[in-house]
């Protein structure tokens, strides 16, 4: 039967800053230039989570898409918007939070809770023209 993919959308604001403890100023302003703004920086992440899978034929649904709503409520919007992912987020304590990591985290975050059945694929714009995309280990 046929593989179908839904995504839901959605949105959180964050700040955090691209550096490196163990290099110095001028190495992290080299290679992370603006990013590394001691005083930290904001972004207005936008997130698609997509799950593919089967359509069920009692439903009519791959997943509800209340239930992925929720998910991504719980798992990636109330731990993350509003926050300075590195100094409040747990999982950039020691991890630098470029959207490439954060894609990962949030995988890693949803993967759980969806069934094994279903395919998880993460897509996060960290401005309207940079985005990156995760969709699981190789
Ligand atoms: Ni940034």
């Amino acid at each position: 039967m046929n593989n179908v993919t839904v995504s839901r959308k959605a949105h959180f604001n964050a700040a955090h800053r691209l550096y490196r403890k163990d290099w110095d100023d001028a190495q992290n302003n080299a290679v992370f230039d603006k990013c590394s703004n001691p005083y930290y920086h904001g972004h207005n992440y936008e997130l698609i989570v997509s799950v593919t899978g089967k359509i069920d034929t009692e439903t009519g649904y791959v997943m509800d898409m209340k239930v992925l709503k929720d998910l991504i409520k719980e798992h990636v919007e109330e731990p993350f918007d509003h926050k300075n992912l590195n100094e409040q987020v747990a999982e950039f304590a020691s991890l630098n939070p470029t959207a490439e990591n954060m894609a990962v985290v949030i995988w890693e975050k949803l993967r759980p809770h969806i069934t094994s059945a279903h395919a998880l694929s993460v897509t996060l714009y960290e401005t309207p023209r940079n985005f990156v995309q995760f969709s699981g280990p190789n």
